[in-house]
């Protein structure tokens, strides 16, 4: 069986936040992750767009091989068929790896073949595989493949932009997943992605997410140290 100590060391730090990388000034990236690596933040989030699943384009396996980080790197590819791709971000360093089972053909078949894979930072580690739904996906569709799981991602807004806002129907779905996972017997945590704010992070880990997903709350282009801190301490203080 595969390893699950890299699970094991993210259950720990659970409930916890995953800050994407994307929101931040690109042009200024080396001093944006310093930043990042300051903070008690262990996730690095990325958003991997084709501009064919979801409209926008962003980046690929090379830009995350570049950003040399202590953070785990937590990839969201939100791209068509993934299977054929799935090596390249292995190799760029993913330690949480996760997919959209909109768009996978054959979702259970690329959950394994994750599962065959050896985390390029460290073989004893394994990777984490993650399955993501967009607001509209039902809850049912991953019910089948839970066994190959260990991250159950909801979008809380339609893929595509940071910024936009949370969508209310995103409670209602993350209990129906504790729920869901509870009676699948399997340690899998729970992540939320989008829409995330000062206002609503504390609230949206007390509904039981485990890694609540923040890019614009953090990178404002004002202060990320201190927004991540914030950030931090509201999914702790539960
Ligand atoms: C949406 C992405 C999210 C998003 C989060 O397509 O998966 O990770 O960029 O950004 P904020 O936190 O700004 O909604
Ligand atoms: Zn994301």
């Amino acid at each position: 069986m595969a390893s699950r100590s890299g699970f094991e060391t993210v259950k720990r730090l659970c409930p916890t936040i995953s800050v994407g990388i994307l929101a931040a000034d690109l042009l200024s990236l080396g001093s944006q992750i310093s930043l990042l690596e300051g903070t008690d933040v262990g996730l690095m989030h990325f958003d991997v767009m084709d501009g064919c699943f979801c409209p926008m384009m962003t980046v690929g396996p090379l830009f995350i091989k570049a950003v040399r980080t202590r953070l785990l790197k937590d990839v969201h590819l939100m791209i068509q068929d993934p299977l054929p791709k799935l090596a390249d971000y292995v190799a760029a360093g993913a330690d949480v790896l996760t997919v959209h089972v909109e768009s996978c053909v054959h979702l259970h078949r690329v959950l394994q073949e994750i599962g065959r894979m050896t985390n390029a930072n460290d073989p004893e580690r394994g990777l984490i595989r993650g399955v993501a739904l967009n607001p509209g996906t039902p809850l049912e569709s991953v019910q089948h493949v839970l066994d190959e799981v260990d991250m159950v991602l909801l979008l809380a807004i339609n893929p595509g932009w940071g910024g936009q806002n949370f969508i209310d129907s995103t409670q209602l779905r993350l209990a129906k997943a504790r729920e869901m996972i509870a009676s699948a017997g399997r340690d899998i945590l729970i992540g939320v992605d989008g829409g995330i704010t000062r206002d609503n992070i504390g609230h949206v880990a007390q509904m039981g997410a485990d890694i609540v997903v923040t890019g614009s709350a953090v990178f404002d282009g004002k202060a990320p140290v201190e927004n991540a801190g914030f950030m931090l301490n509201r999914v702790r203080a539960l």
